[in-house]
């Protein structure tokens, strides 16, 4: 019998905390990673091996989300790296995870800002997603991050929220335009997280960490491994007929 060739995912921001976790959970379940990172190639490079660690094939690759204009370069990059690591022209998976954080007032939100979170939360994603689709093997799958910010709201919060909740809309019309393709295109919706995201706030600044527990059923703040293993059951045959969903993953936050 022929055997079937492992799928292979595309994690952006696969370097650090969430992406991280999200990478070893789709190793474990046997799934090949092209993971990317910003400005952390080592910390890149630790996740691969990590990866190759778990039996699977794995490769990581410089992105800027945010800079829409270099997407052509990464994916000739890409096209390359399937080639050679992974001897595959084509991937499974592409999972938009790669993020910064933005805390300001509505009021104080200057334009700048407002264009960052704008071009890597919403505009890098659509256009990644767009650019992806030529590599994307049919039967695949699309994960999009977004935050419990998107359903409930936080002061100083408004234009990354309002970014995370265009890419929810966002993944409901591509479930729905790459359905013939089999292409199921699902949201991610981690509550506050312990990672370095916004200068580690949620993980180092004792109040806010202890008013996060206070808003959650289950009574404290969620860890990368509370995450990966969600994005990573997306991306199985358990979740074939898991389409145009958002699952918020917080443990209960602000309900
Ligand atoms: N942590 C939370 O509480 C939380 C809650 C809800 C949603 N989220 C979302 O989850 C995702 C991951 O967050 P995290 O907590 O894992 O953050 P993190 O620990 O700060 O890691 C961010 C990752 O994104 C990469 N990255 C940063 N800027 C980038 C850019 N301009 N272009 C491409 N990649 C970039 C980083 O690469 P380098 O390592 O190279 O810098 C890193 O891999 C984000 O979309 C975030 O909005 C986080």
């Amino acid at each position: 019998m022929a055997t079937v060739p492992a799928k292979i995912a595309l994690v952006t921001g696969g370097s650090r905390g969430l992406g991280r976790d999200m990478s070893i959970r789709l190793a474990e379940k046997g799934i090949n990673v092209i993971l990317t990172y910003h400005s952390k190639k080592e910390e890149a490079a630790e996740v691969v091996v990590i990866l190759e660690g778990n039996g699977v094939k794995a490769a990581a690759l410089q992105f800027d989300a945010g800079d829409i204009k270099s997407f052509d370069g990464f994916f000739a990059e890409l096209g390359k790296t399937l080639k050679s690591t992974f001897n595959a022209d084509k991937f499974d998976f592409l999972v938009n995870n790669a993020g910064v954080a933005l805390y300001a007032p509505f009021q104080e939100t200057t334009e700048e800002q407002f264009d960052m979170i704008m071009d890597i939360h919403y505009k890098g994603v659509f256009f990644i997603t767009q650019k992806s689709l030529a590599l994307l093997n049919d039967g695949g799958g699309i994960v999009n991050i977004s935050s419990g910010l998107a359903r409930f709201s936080q002061p100083g919060s408004s234009a990354y929220g309002s970014a995370k909740a265009a890419i929810e809309t966002l993944t409901r019309y591509l479930a729905k335009e790459l359905g013939a393709r089999q292409i199921r295109a699902n949201v991610v919706a981690p509550g506050a997280i312990e990672t370095d995201f916004g200068g580690g706030r949620v993980r180092d600044n004792a109040e806010i960490n202890k008013m996060v527990a206070g808003i959650t059923a289950l009574g404290r703040v969620g860890k990368p491994d509370d995450i990966g293993g969600v994005v990573a059951f997306l991306c199985t045959d358990d979740a074939k007929w898991v389409n145009a969903q958002r699952i918020e993953v917080s443990g209960g936050m602000a309900l």
